[in-house]
């Protein structure tokens, strides 16, 4: 959600924690702040809105922190934006703090006053009053008293040359390298900027002195850490022209063929060997990864025999889910810190399961969690609305799947070989952009839509209707085409949008009768097929290209990715920046 960032450098802090900042801005674009430290005070700049909002002349110091905001407390606007000063202190926070309230009241009652409505701001109060002139035991005393999740850098005018961070439960990585220290709330962050990386675990405190990184626990004692290479790909570059989301979208094809060389040198023998011996097997994941879960729970059930329960992140946790040893948790995440999926994770890992992990950032927190990560290679997203990242972890997954196959079966699915020509299939898909394009121009005032598919389909229509109302804003949801008529049809009147995915031969004629029974009461009617035949009865047909039907989604997502795009642009709004939404989801 938010991002946060801190920087000690001889020379250029100021314009460091600023790109920083411009890194890590689709984590939360509602305000942006900078704050600095020297000559025993704090120059501190903020804003709502975006980095961009942030120009002036460089602050002076050489210990700096920033903030890009994702609103939880209080609305976006200047006075809600980090950091929050109190006193000599100047803090920047990632996460929420659940029992902000209980501490608010007691602040308030021994005289303090607030200049913000967040959370935030009660934590720099509880480091400022702690103070006895060590700033270290300061910060670790008041998040002594904290509950909730949080990731904090606070800088102290006593102490120009140094920042203090904290963190329970969302990230923070420390970042050596390139003439600077850096902690930062996302490793992407760090591409460019760092040339070696080392995360901290819950309770562990980094505290940056001059270019020296330490590691230390509560007490104060030093803490041993190993740093590691930074490996990710180079991060966010935005393209000259157009959207980061449509760069995402036409690099499909080689984030594919990445994977896949990736996938390909990898060994699969343990990890199909933990699903094809699991008791029970589950998926957890959120939003658009949730769908590439279902389609891979899907597949595994159908083509190997296994039975799994997808479940999105959120609830699995809640649920007291009937997990223990010898189950095996699959949890899919693109940034590996969405905090509801690490945190199914940890539930699922605490009872004994084994946890296969597929995201895009090699060390996030979900890779280091799971006992078997793998990786998509999709390389940097920047937009907030997932598309490369979703196609490369169904790629990832149906390998896993075909791999699970060969071992229980031993026999290759017909479909493994295909999965090299994912690529090459994605490729034609994108050439179908102009269908798109009349598409949305065609909807762009529809007030809803519906998106309707069986099988393995459906789970690409309620990842088309996620896109549509991301960042076109406009009311769309899916259903399994035959729970049609047990209700949503009611909807249906003259012009409403039902849109068809069917790439299944022996469910085709079936989704066809649903979408005949919508159109019979009016509806305006869409397939998306690679069966030419099943044309006649839609309003409008667009053809897919093939691949075999087992791997359909992985092309037939591409004309509703791009269906989204062209209704958002059409309708004026930024698809990268989608209202209310952040890329890293790192408060339940
Ligand atoms: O980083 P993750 O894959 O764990 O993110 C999960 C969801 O927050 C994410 O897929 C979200 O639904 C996308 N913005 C949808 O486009």
């Amino acid at each position: 959600m938010c991002g946060i960032v801190g920087c000690f450098a001889e020379t250029g802090c100021y314009e460091r924690v600023l790109a920083a900042l411009e890194r890590l801005e689709n984590r939360g674009y509602d305000s942006a702040g900078i704050a600095l430290t020297a000559d025993g005070r704090l120059s501190v700049r903020k804003k709502k809105g975006a980095v961009a909002n942030l120009c002036g002349a460089p602050l002076a110091g050489r210990a700096g922190i920033g903030h890009t905001r994702w609103a939880t407390h209080g609305k976006p606007s200047d006075e809600n934006a980090h950091p929050h000063v109190a006193g000599k202190f100047a803090l920047v926070h990632n996460g929420i703090v659940e029992n902000h309230a209980a501490l608010k009241a007691e602040l308030l009652a021994a005289g303090e006053t607030f200049a913000s409505e967040t959370d935030s701001e009660v934590i720099v109060k509880l480091i400022a009053r702690a103070y006895k002139g060590d700033f270290f035991s300061a910060v670790a005393q008041a998040c002594a008293r904290l509950t909730g999740a949080y990731a904090v850098a606070v800088l102290c005018t006593d102490f120009p040359e140094e920042i203090v961070c904290a963190k329970n439960k969302s990230p923070l990585i420390a970042g050596a390298g390139c003439g600077a220290a850096y902690v930062c709330s996302d490793v992407p962050a760090l591409c460019g900027a760092a040339a070696y990386v080392c995360p901290a675990e819950d309770g562990e405190f980094i505290h940056i002195r001059g270019g020296e990184i330490c590691f230390r626990r509560a007490d104060g004692s030093p803490a041993e850490k190993v740093f590691t290479r930074l490996t990710e790909a180079a991060g966010a570059v935005r393209p000259p022209r157009g959207s980061c989301m449509e760069a995402e979208i036409a690099q499909i094809p080689q984030g594919l063929a990445r994977t896949l060389g990736w996938l390909r040198g990898c060994d699969f023998a343990p990890a199909a060997r933990a699903l094809r011996s699991a008791g029970r097997v589950f998926t957890v994941a959120c939003g658009t990864a949730h769908h590439a879960a279902q389609a891979f729970g899907a597949l595994l059930s159908r083509e190997a025999r296994i039975p799994v329960l997808c479940e999105t992140a959120s609830e699995f946790r809640y649920g007291d889910p009937l997990i223990g040893q010898g189950d095996v948790l699959v949890a899919v995440s693109q940034s590996g810190e969405t905090a509801d999926t690490l945190e199914a994770v940890r539930l699922a890992k605490a009872r004994g399961a084994f946890v296969i992990a597929v995201t895009n950032v090699e060390q996030s927190t979900l890779a280091r969690l799971a006992d078997l990560p793998l990786r998509t290679v999709a390389g940097a997203e920047v937009a907030v609305a997932a598309t490369k990242s979703y196609n490369c972890q169904l790629l990832a997954l149906f390998y896993l799947a075909a791999q699970t196959v060969f071992y229980k079966r031993a026999c290759f699915p017909s479909w493994f070989a295909a999965l090299g020509a994912a690529a090459d299939a994605c490729a034609g898909a994108l050439e179908g952009a102009a269908d798109a394009e009349t598409l949305a121009a065609r909807l762009q005032t529809a007030r809803a839509l519906y998106f309707i598919g069986r099988g393995t389909d459906r789970f690409t229509a309620a990842e088309g209707a996620l896109k549509v109302r991301e960042i076109a804003y406009v009311f769309a949801e899916s259903c399994p085409a035959g729970e049609l008529k047990h209700g949503t049809l009611a909807l249906v009147e003259e012009g409403f949008p039902v849109i068809a995915v069917a790439t299944g031969r022996a469910l085709l004629q079936k989704t066809a009768n649903s979408l005949a029974e919508a159109k019979a009461r009016g509806a305006f009617t869409v397939l998306f097929s690679q069966y030419a035949d099943a044309a006649g009865g839609a309003d409008v047909f667009c053809p897919l290209p093939a691949l075999p039907e087992p791997l359909m989604p992985l092309v037939s997502v591409i004309p509703l990715q791009q269906f989204a795009c062209r209704m958002c642009l059409l309708r004026g709004f930024d698809p990268d920046r989608p209202r209310n939404l952040a890329k890293s989801v790192t408060v339940e």
